[in-house]
C-alpha cells in the first residue's frame, strides 16, 4: 500500500462497533456485487474489548443473541451460536443455561471474527487526526494522521470515515494529580494496575473503589475472590448501589425499532426519554452482582471479621498523596461530617466520557454542524465536505441509550453501510462526469 493509495472508507478503531460494520459491509458487497475498500485502523496492538478490565466473573450484560449480526441475519457465519459451534463448545454452551456469556469468552468471540477480517485491519495505530482534502474549495477525500508505537506519524487517503472510538476513562478533578501515580487508576486499567500493586503476592492492602456502576461492583467482587489481603471499600454518593432495570417492557428501549422514535422526537423529548431510563445503564449494577455483595458483607456480620464496606452517601472532598497512601477527605452527604481514611490504592470506577471524536474531527469543524448526525449516523456538514463522517457511539442524544452499547449494532451497521455505498456512488458518479467534461474539454 503506497502513501497515496485512496481507501473508500477508513474506520477509526476495531471495536465491536466497526467489527460489525464489517461484517454488514461484506454483505452489501455481495448483493450489490461491488466491494468497497475499507481499512480499519486501532491503536491496540491486537484484538481485545476492553481487555483490561476482564477479570473472571465479569458477565456480558445483554443476551448473546444480540451478537454483531443476528439481529439483522441470525444465517450469518458471524454469529456467536457459530462461534460456539467452531470451539466444539455449542452443547456445552446450551448446558449452562444461560443469555449471557463471561466477559472472556465474549471478547474470544470478537477476537475470532476479528481474525476473519485480518486483511482489512490495521492494530497499533492511533489516529490522532483526520484533515481535509481541499480541491478548489471542495473536499471529496480525507487525510487521517496517525501514530504507531515507535512514534512514526503517516498519513492515509479516504473517501469516507467511520469513528467508532468507544468511551475514554472519565477522571474526577480531585484525582487528576495522580496521572502517573500508580497507586490511582481507573477501572478500564483494571488488571494491570492490580498487578503493579503488589497484592497479588499477599501484601494487605486497603484499597478504595470510587462508583457505584457495573464496574465498580465488579472490580469489588474480584478483590473478593482474587485478592485474600485486600480490604476493598466501595466508596459512592448515592444513598446505595441500585439495580440495573432490564426488566421484558423498560428493555424495549433497546430494541432496533426505538431508535426511530427517539430520533424523531424533538430534543428536548429525547432528552426527557433518557433521562427516564437512564437507570437502565447508568449508575447501576446487574442485581445478581448486588446480591452476591450483599451476601459478602452479610457473611462478614456473622464471623464478626469486616473485611469490606459498601460506604454510601460518601462525597470525596480532597485526594493527597502521601508516601503511607492516599489520603481521602469523605463527606459523609446527610450530615455533612468529614473524615479522612488512608488507603493503600484507589480504583476510579467513575465512568466513561464520549468525546474523543471531537479531537479527531477538530481540523474539519469548520465545515460540521456541530458534530450533530443524521439518522443514518452521517455527520451533518456544509455542501463543502463531500466525503461523507459517520459516527458510531457518540450519538446518544439522538438515537437513544443503545447507541454506546451492543444492542442494535447489526442494524446501525447496516443503516451506515447502505448510506455509505449511497454517498460514496454519487461521489464516484460525480467525479466520472468530471473526468468526461475534462476529456471533452
Ligand atoms: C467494561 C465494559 C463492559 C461492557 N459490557 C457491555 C455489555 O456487556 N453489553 C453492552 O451492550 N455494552 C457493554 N459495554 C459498553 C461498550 O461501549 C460496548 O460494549 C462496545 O464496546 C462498544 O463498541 P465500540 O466499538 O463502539 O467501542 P469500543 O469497544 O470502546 O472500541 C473502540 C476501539 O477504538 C480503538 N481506538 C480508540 N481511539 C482510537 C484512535 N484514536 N485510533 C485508533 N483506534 C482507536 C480502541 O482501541 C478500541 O479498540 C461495556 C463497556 C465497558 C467499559
Ligand atoms: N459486565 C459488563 O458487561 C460491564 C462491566 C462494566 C461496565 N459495563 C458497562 O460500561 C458502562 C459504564 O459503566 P461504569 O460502571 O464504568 O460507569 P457508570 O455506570 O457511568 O458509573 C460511574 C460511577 O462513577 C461515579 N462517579 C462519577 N464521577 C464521580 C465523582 N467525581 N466522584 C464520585 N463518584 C463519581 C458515578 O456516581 P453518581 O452515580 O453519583 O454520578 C457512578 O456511580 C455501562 O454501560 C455498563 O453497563 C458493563
Amino acid at each position: 500500500m503506497s502513501a497515496s493509495t485512496l481507501h473508500d472508507l477508513i474506520g477509526v478503531g476495531f471495536g465491536p462497533s466497526n467489527l460489525a460494520l464489517a461484517i454488514a459491509l461484506q454483505e452489501l458487497s455481495q448483493s450489490r456485487g461491488k466491494a468497497i475498500d475499507a481499512l480499519f485502523m486501532d491503536k491496540q496492538e491486537h484484538y481485545r474489548w476492553h481487555g483490561d478490565t476482564l477479570s473472571s466473573q465479569s458477565e456480558l450484560q445483554i443476551s448473546f443473541l444480540k451478537d454483531l449480526v443476528s439481529l439483522r441475519n441470525p444465517t450469518s457465519p458471524y454469529s456467536f451460536v457459530n462461534y460456539l459451534k467452531h470451539q466444539g463448545r455449542l452443547v456445552d454452551f446450551i448446558n449452562l443455561g444461560t443469555f449471557y456469556p463471561c466477559r472472556v469468552e465474549y471478547n474470544d468471540y470478537l477476537g475470532w471474527v476479528a481474525e476473519q477480517f485480518a486483511d482489512q485491519a490495521l492494530y497499533g495505530e492511533e489516529v490522532l487526526r483526520i484533515e481535509p482534502e481541499l480541491d478548489n474549495g471542495v473536499i471529496h477525500h480525507l487525510k487521517l494522521i496517525s501514530r504507531n508505537a515507535q512514534g512514526m506519524e503517516r498519513a492515509r487517503r479516504t473517501r469516507s470515515v467511520v469513528i467508532s472510538t468507544g468511551g475514554s476513562p472519565k477522571i474526577p478533578t480531585i484525582f487528576a494529580p495522580f496521572k502517573d501515580d500508580s497507586r490511582v487508576f481507573h477501572h478500564s486499567r483494571y488488571l494491570t494496575g492490580m498487578k503493579n500493586l503488589g497484592c497479588g503476592q499477599g501484601k494487605p492492602m486497603r484499597i478504595a473503589i470510587i462508583g457505584s456502576g457495573q464496574s465498580a461492583a465488579e472490580a469489588f467482587i474480584d478483590l473478593n475472590d482474587s485478592f485474600p489481603s485486600v480490604r476493598a471499600e466501595m466508596i459512592l454518593r448515592s444513598s446505595a448501589l441500585k439495580p440495573a432495570d432490564d426488566s421484558p417492557f423498560v428493555n424495549e428501549i433497546f430494541a432496533p425499532a426505538y431508535t426511530d422514535l427517539v430520533f424523531q422526537q424533538q430534543p428536548e423529548d429525547r432528552e426527557k426519554l433518557i433521562r427516564e431510563y437512564h437507570n437502565t445503564n447508568y449508575s447501576v449494577v446487574d442485581l445478581n452482582l448486588i446480591e452476591r455483595i450483599y451476601a459478602v458483607l452479610y457473611r462478614q456480620k456473622i464471623t464478626q471479621r469486616t473485611r469490606h464496606a459498601v460506604r454510601c452517601r460518601q462525597q470525596v472532598d480532597a485526594a493527597i498523596a502521601t508516601e503511607q497512601g492516599i489520603e481521602l477527605t469523605l463527606r459523609d452527604l446527610a450530615t455533612q461530617q468529614r473524615h479522612t481514611q488512608r488507603y493503600d490504592a484507589v480504583i476510579l470506577a467513575t465512568g466513561y466520557e464520549r468525546q474523543s471524536h471531537q479531537a479527531l474531527l477538530a481540523p474539519l469543524e469548520g465545515y460540521l454542524h456541530g458534530l450533530e448526525v443524521d439518522r443514518n449516523y452521517r455527520a451533518l456538514a456544509s455542501p463543502a465536505l463531500q466525503a461523507p463522517v459517520f459516527l458510531q457511539g457518540f450519538c446518544e442524544a439522538t438515537h437513544g441509550l443503545s447507541d454506546t452499547l451492543l444492542s442494535v449494532l447489526p442494524m446501525r451497521s447496516e443503516d451506515i453501510g447502505r448510506a455509505l455505498y449511497q454517498a460514496l456512488d454519487t461521489a464516484i458518479a460525480h467525479s466520472e462526469t468530471k473526468v468526461c467534461a475534462l476529456a471533452s474539454a
